[in-house]
């Protein structure tokens, strides 16, 4: 699933330059029994797999190092402490219980160093990994989808682009939506008439001061059509003392 991710477009170029390094790993290859299994039963019973524990450790310590065993005897509940890794390291977990993904997210984890994608599978992780190694839990929309890998797809896409090098010029990606809490205003190029649809006047006029004005508007109207949620959230961050 990754390759072809990766060889093109802005993933290529990144890794080409050197500005980033990724690998995927089957977890398959971190087990010990005769059948590679990843999954297996829920205590307590209930529908479907979990995701075992040991696989996942181990891949950790091949990447980390050791993991120190849990203080306290380690109770599955003692033990509920996540492995301090050195700073700028992340375990992020992919599944529909994480955190909604956002651009401020994104650019959290741009500044670090080493990120690590736990791709769930099956019904979902035993919690002690999620306990132990698990620094982030992301979710990239109310939605199911069978594996975390296509979002951690879309995780890596929206973290490398911000990496420095990585996009042409730094000052689009900086007026994009998002970054500025409105969505962006609509955008033509040439021709100026096709198929008897014409680009608003005020755009062909070279009127900077009113380009402007008529772009602000007219993200502000998407937003509040599309999206209040956002102006909303901007409103009271702005009454918090
Ligand atoms: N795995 C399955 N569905 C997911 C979602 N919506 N977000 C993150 N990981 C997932």
């Amino acid at each position: 699933m990754f390759d072809s991710f990766l060889s093109h477009s802005m993933m290529k170029r990144a890794i080409e330059k050197k500005l980033v390094r990724i690998s995927a790993r089957s977890l398959r290859d971190f087990t010990r029994d005769r059948h590679k299994s990843c999954d297996d039963k829920p205590f307590g019973g209930g529908p479907g797999m979990l995701m075992k524990p040991e696989p996942i450790f181990e891949a950790v310590e091949e990447l980390w190092g050791r993991i120190p065993a849990p203080a306290g005897g380690g109770s599955a509940s003692g033990g509920k402490k996540t492995v301090h890794f050195a700073k700028r390291r992340r375990f992020i977990y992919m599944t529909p219980q994480g955190v909604p993904f956002d651009q401020r997210k994104a650019e959290d984890l741009s500044r670090s160093r080493h990120l690590v994608f736990l791709c769930g599978r099956y019904e979902g992780v035993d919690q002690r990994v999620v306990d132990r190694l698990v620094t982030d839990e992301i979710s990239i929309g109310d939605y199911v989808l069978t594996g975390g890998e296509v979002p951690a797809m879309v995780v890596i896409d929206a973290v490398v682009r911000l990496l420095k090098g990585v996009m042409g010029s730094e000052a689009s990606k900086s007026f994009e939506s998002f970054s500025h809490n409105l969505l962006e205003y609509p955008q033509y190029t040439r021709p100026a008439t096709y198929r008897g649809m014409r680009v608003p006047q005020v755009l062909l006029s070279g009127n900077h001061r009113e380009i402007e004005r008529w772009r602000k508007e007219e993200a502000v109207q998407r937003t509040l059509k599309r999206r209040p949620d956002i102006l909303k959230k901007q409103e009271s961050r702005q009454c918090t003392p």
